[in-house]
C-alpha cells in the first residue's frame, strides 16, 4: 500500500453559528464543537484510507475560549500518527467574530479514527510518510498516546471480562 504524507489528507470545515448551536445567554455548547470535531476527523481520515472510518476515541479537548452565536467555527483537522488500522487526528478549533474580524484560538482536540472493511472489522490502512520535523515529532508524541492507549484498553477489556 502506497505511504501518504499527512498533506494528502489535511483538511478544514467552517460553520456559522445558530441559535440551536448555543444555550439562551448565546454560549454555544461544548457538544457543537465535539460534533464537529468528530466530522472533521472523519474526513482526514477518510481522506488518508479512503475507507469506513469510526471514532474509537477522543482523547483530550480544552475549551479556552467562548464561542458566541454568529461566530464562524473553524476546524483545522491532520494525521498526527498512523497504526495499523487507527489514525490519530490532531484538530484546532477557531472563531472568527464575523463583524470584527477577531480570531481566536478556541481549543484543541486529538481524535483516533478506525478503519473498517466490508465486514465492519479493523483493516490495515496506508503508512504515514513523515517529511517534516514537525510531522516527526506529532508521530512520536502520537506513538506515546497509542502505546499508553494500547496499555489501558488491556486493562478495561482484562477488568470487563471478569465482571
Ligand atoms: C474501534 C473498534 C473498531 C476497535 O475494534 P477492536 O475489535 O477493539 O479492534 P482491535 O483491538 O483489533 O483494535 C484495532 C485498532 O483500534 C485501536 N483501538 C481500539 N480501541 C481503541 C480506543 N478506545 N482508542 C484508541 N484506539 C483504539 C487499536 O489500538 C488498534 O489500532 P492499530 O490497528 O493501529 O494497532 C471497536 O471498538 C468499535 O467498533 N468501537 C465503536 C466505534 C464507534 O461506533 N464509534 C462511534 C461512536 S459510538
Amino acid at each position: 500500500m502506497e505511504e501518504k504524507t499527512p498533506r494528502d489528507s489535511e483538511s478544514s470545515i467552517s460553520r456559522v453559528m445558530l441559535p440551536p448551536d448555543a444555550n439562551v445567554a448565546g454560549n454555544v455548547f461544548g457538544g457543537t464543537i465535539l460534533k464537529m470535531v468528530d466530522e472533521i476527523a472523519g474526513i482526514v481520515a477518510t481522506k488518508h484510507c479512503r475507507r469506513n472510518c469510526v471514532t474509537a476515541n477522543i482523547e483530550h479537548i480544552d475549551f479556552i475560549y467562548p464561542v458566541r452565536i454568529g461566530d464562524l467555527v473553524e476546524l483545522k483537522g491532520r494525521l498526527n500518527f498512523v497504526g495499523r488500522s487507527s489514525m490519530e487526528v490532531g484538530v484546532e478549533v477557531y472563531a472568527e467574530n464575523l463583524e470584527t474580524g477577531d480570531m481566536n484560538f478556541t481549543g484543541r482536540a486529538t481524535v483516533t479514527m478506525v478503519a473498517l472493511d466490508d465486514n465492519g472489522k479493523p483493516v490495515e490502512v496506508p503508512k504515514l510518510k513523515l517529511e517534516t520535523d514537525e510531522d516527526r515529532s506529532l508521530f512520536n508524541a502520537g506513538q506515546q498516546r497509542y502505546d499508553e492507549r494500547a496499555k489501558r484498553m488491556k486493562m478495561t477489556k482484562k477488568g470487563s471480562n471478569q465482571s
